[in-house]
């Protein structure tokens, strides 16, 4: 049997404080098999995105933190791994979707500039031409009509939702094992909200992704992940197959969740009710790390 492309186990974080450790992960263990797209649910706060911040490997050389439990990836530790080569894998085999994608990227390069980066990541020494017709292809996947014009443009210059597509597809385009995507677009409109969630699974399907998918929003979870895991606190208070969870949650929390939820009639994605949460988190989140290392 081939290893989990993400395996969690016992993971507990905790931030320095003055007084002590205040922990905010309590000893959480998930997995994503290959392929499998797996939800973690839950409220703001309740430790979804540090979660996505240890895989990646960002919250480690803090000194602030104080983390403990193991977290492999297809199978190696990763704090028993070259740091070096922990490094390495950012942005080729393990990559990243953020909230909002305009702060996400940089403003003072062009995205070709940014796509040539990324994947100089995977391909050391790939030559602009080459780098070129695989950004031109990577943005037509992502129902980019001009690429080359996107590619010689400013994020600033891009509407919100076609630097979310230009996220995505820089994301992907290294053909990643694993995409860890954190409230995707929750930053934008509902509608482009809803194309991105439809782009990324078109994508994660095409390409057998295995994706971690962090969301506050059950709605959004139910069309998109196989399995799910609440998050509650820093703990783990349910976890199943999606299916299950919504036709029988267990968790009183789960419920709670589950009656936020907006009715849904017919299929499709539904409309993201999230104006309320929209705001709550800084965007570039904390002190001590950037989102666009990423990209670096
Ligand atoms: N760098 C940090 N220093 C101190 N506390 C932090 C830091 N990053 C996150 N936290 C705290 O950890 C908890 C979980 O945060 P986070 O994972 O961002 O929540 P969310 O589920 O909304 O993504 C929150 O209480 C947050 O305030
Ligand atoms: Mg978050």
């Amino acid at each position: 049997m081939t290893a989990p492309t993400l395996k969690i186990d016992n993971l507990k974080l905790g931030f320095k404080t003055f007084d002590g450790v205040s922990e905010v992960l309590h000893g959480i263990s998930l997995h994503v098999r290959k392929g499998e797209r797996v939800a973690l649910v839950g409220e703001s706060g309740s430790g979804k995105s540090v979660t996505a911040r240890i895989v990646l490997g960002m919250l480690q050389a803090l000194k602030t933190t104080r983390i403990s439990g193991t977290v492999e990836f297809e199978g190696s530790d990763l704090e028993r791994m070259d740091p070096k080569a922990r490094h390495a894998l950012r942005g080729t085999r393990m990559s990243m979707i953020f909230q909002d994608p305009t702060s996400s990227l940089n403003p003072v390069y062009p995205i070709f500039t940014q796509f040539k980066e990324v994947l100089t990541r995977a391909k050391p020494g790939i030559i602009n031409v080459d780098a070129r017709s695989i950004a031109v292809a990577a943005l037509r996947d992502v129902s980019i009509t001009e690429p080359e014009r996107v590619l010689d443009s400013y994020a600033f210059q891009l509407s919100g939702g076609m630097n979310q597509r230009v996220m995505i597809a820089m994301a992907l385009v290294n053909n990643p094992a694993l995409l860890l995507a954190d409230e995707p677009g929750t930053a934008l409109d509902v509608t482009v909200q809803a194309q991105t969630l439809k782009l990324m699974s078109a994508l994660v399907e095409k390409h057998h992704t295995s994706v971690l998918f962090i969301s506050h929003n059950l709605g959004v979870v139910r069309e998109f992940a196989d399995r799910v895991y609440v998050i509650y606190k820093g703990n783990i208070v349910e976890q199943g197959s999606t299916e299950a969870l919504f036709s029988d949650p267990r968790h009183p929390y789960t419920r709670a969740l589950l009656a936020a939820v907006p009715r849904i009639t017919g299929g499709g994605i539904p409309d993201i009710d999230d104006d309320s949460e929209r705001f709550t988190e800084p965007l570039v989140a904390h002190p001590g790390f950037s989102e666009k290392e990423l990209l670096a």
